[in-house]
């Protein structure tokens, strides 16, 4: 049995492919375009593991995802490719709408072809699982109760209308097409190998370089955050265990403003690394804010929970601890990402 994951080489993905790889010894092949945001770093600890094979090329590309599906007969798909920053859906949407949208659209109709020539035991147990957002559906008021699975949906920002987009189109193949499919959405990640323009691996990175921490606004954005590790862990219970068509939300009960969060960041800093210059609060900066910046998120998990019985191992306290920690024992990791030195490899190998 085999896996095939698109966009392995990001920060879920690639925490995803090393959990999974760390839990069973199903091989995967990982798809990944290797934009800005894939570092195949990410997977360097399984260099030379005959269990991985990793391919560079783009979802868009239906020959090349067919003929990956015919090599290695996957008995599932997991989708994390995407443009998954909204403040570059915000200066630049077009990447967004072909990744999440034209991309997706490509998966399902490649694994829609894959899976109608399999027969028996190996077509009832393929899945196409597709990994999406708690952004599609809207902006939370204060007093409002957590997105559940029946939420509409209101996207609001680029990024999540083209993921919107993409959630409605595997819902199409499997309510038109039969393809078996389930959703996930989940709430913000966090952990280790987070790319550095995220709020808070940005704090980090900043802190530790003396520089500003940019705060959009007055702060006060609520998100729910998740250990990355745990959005692994949900992914294959859902993968496992989930109903054919269902919708699984994911989050950790953890809603927290952004100054919240930052606070939490410097405080952290200032025990394990502190700067003699005095605590990293001292470069809180506040800054324009986000155009039309959704106010709050927050999941109601209790769907996946009770059917699948899936919890998170971490809470906010402990992730994000072991993120600062991780983000201080890798400054390799931060600088090649910095300096654009991460790239390196991609040009060298593909160059010809
Ligand atoms: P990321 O930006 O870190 O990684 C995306 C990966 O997809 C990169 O490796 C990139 O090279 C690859 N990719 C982009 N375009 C591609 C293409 N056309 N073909 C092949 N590969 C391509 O993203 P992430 O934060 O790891 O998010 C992964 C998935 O999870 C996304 O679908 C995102 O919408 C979803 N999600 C993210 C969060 C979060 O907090 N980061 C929360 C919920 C859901
Ligand atoms: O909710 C899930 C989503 O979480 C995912 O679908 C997205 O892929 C992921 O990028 C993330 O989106 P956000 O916009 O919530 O994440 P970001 O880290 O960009 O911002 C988190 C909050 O912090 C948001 O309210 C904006 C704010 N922010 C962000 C940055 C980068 C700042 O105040 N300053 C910053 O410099």
């Amino acid at each position: 049995m085999t896996i095939l994951v698109t966009g392995g080489a990001g920060f879920i993905g690639s925490n995803f492919v090393l959990d999974w790889l760390r839990a069973s010894d199903e091989p995967v092949v990982t798809l990944d375009a290797l934009t800005y945001a894939g570092n195949l770093e990410n997977l360097a600890s399984l260099d030379g593991d005959a269990r991985h094979s990793f391919v560079k090329g783009d979802i868009c590309d239906g020959a090349l995802v067919a003929k990956l599906l015919a090599e290695h007969r996957p008995r599932a798909l997991v989708h994390f490719a995407a443009e998954s920053h909204v403040d570059r859906s915000i200066s630049g949407p077009g990447a967004f709408m072909r990744t999440n949208i034209e991309g997706t659209y490509t998966l399902l109709e490649a694994a829609r072809a894959y899976w109608s020539e399999l027969d028996g035991a190996a077509k009832a147990a393929f899945r196409f699982h597709h990994v999406s957002t708690d952004e599609v559906y809207g902006s939370l008021g204060a007093d409002d109760a957590p997105f559940d699975e029946t939420k509409t949906y209101e996207p609001n920002s680029p990024y999540s209308a083209s993921k919107a987009a993409s959630d409605h189109l595997v819902r199409a193949w499997h309510h038109t097409y039969g393809l078996p499919v389930l959703t996930t959405n989940c709430s913000n990640n966090y952990g280790p190998l987070h790319f550095p323009e995220k709020l808070i691996p940005l704090m980090i990175v900043n802190a530790l370089a003396g520089k500003p921490l940019p705060i959009y606004g007055d702060g006060q954005n609520v998100r729910d955050w998740l250990y990355v590790t745990d959005h692994a862990s949900a992914i294959r219970a859902v993968l496992a265990g989930g109903q054919v068509g269902e919708v699984y939300n994911i989050g950790g009960w953890n809603e927290m403003t952004n100054l919240d969060i930052v606070h939490t960041v410097c405080a952290l800093l200032d025990e394990l690394r502190p700067d003699p210059a005095g605590s990293y609060k001292r470069l809180i900066t506040y800054v324009k804010d986000r155009p039309g910046h959704d106010r709050r998120y927050a999941i109601d998990a209790r769907k996946i929970e009770r059917e699948l019985g899936w919890r998170p191992a971490e809470t906010f306290a402990t992730g994000i601890r072991k993120t600062v920690q991780w983000y201080l024992a890798n400054p390799d990791w931060v600088s090649r990402v910095q300096s654009g030195a991460y790239r390196d490899w991609v040009a060298q190998q593909y160059s010809a």
